[in-house]
């Protein structure tokens, strides 16, 4: 397996409650490397164009607002199997489902805050890192 590359978010209600470190730390923890960072306020347009795969889901409107109603960090994540690796320790999207050790069992709120986002293949990855990131922002 080469070395991949993978878009990170941290949530609101996470940069709210001051987990931005204890967050990064354990994707580090696990291989993780940041190899670009921005802390961010997201608009509501840039929330609704990001998410736009989830245009006709019930929950777009509560998402979208969600992630422009505080700051967020954005962040390009390399390691070898970096998209497997990280979607792993970010846990299932409801924390209640989610494993032991994972970011979002241990701080996510709910289904909806759930403190991190992490591109789930290879084209979600390469295509979220050009929405938010120059060449010359990233690195590694
Ligand atoms: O983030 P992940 O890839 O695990 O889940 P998703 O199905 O791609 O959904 C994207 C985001 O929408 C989730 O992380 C939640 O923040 C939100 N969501 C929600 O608010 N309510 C749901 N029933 C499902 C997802
Ligand atoms: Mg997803």
């Amino acid at each position: 397996m080469a070395i991949e590359r993978t878009f990170s978010m941290i949530k609101p209600d996470a940069t709210r409650r001051n987990l931005t470190g204890a967050i990064i730390k354990i994707l580090e923890n696990v291989g993780l490397r940041v190899i670009a960072s921005r802390r961010i306020l997201i608009t509501l347009q840039e929330a609704e164009k990001f998410y736009e795969v989830h245009k006709n889901r019930s929950f777009f409107d509560y998402l979208t607002k969600f992630i422009s109603s505080g700051p967020t960090v954005i962040q390009v994540l390399e390691a070898e199997n970096a998209i497997s690796i990280n979607r792993k320790i970010m846990g299932a999207t409801d924390p209640l489902f989610a494993s032991s050790g994972t970011v979002r069992k241990i701080f996510g709120l709910s289904i909806g805050e759930n403190s991190i986002h992490g591109s789930d293949s290879s084209d979600t990855a390469a295509a979220e890192i050009a929405y938010w990131f120059s060449e010359r922002e990233i690195v590694g």
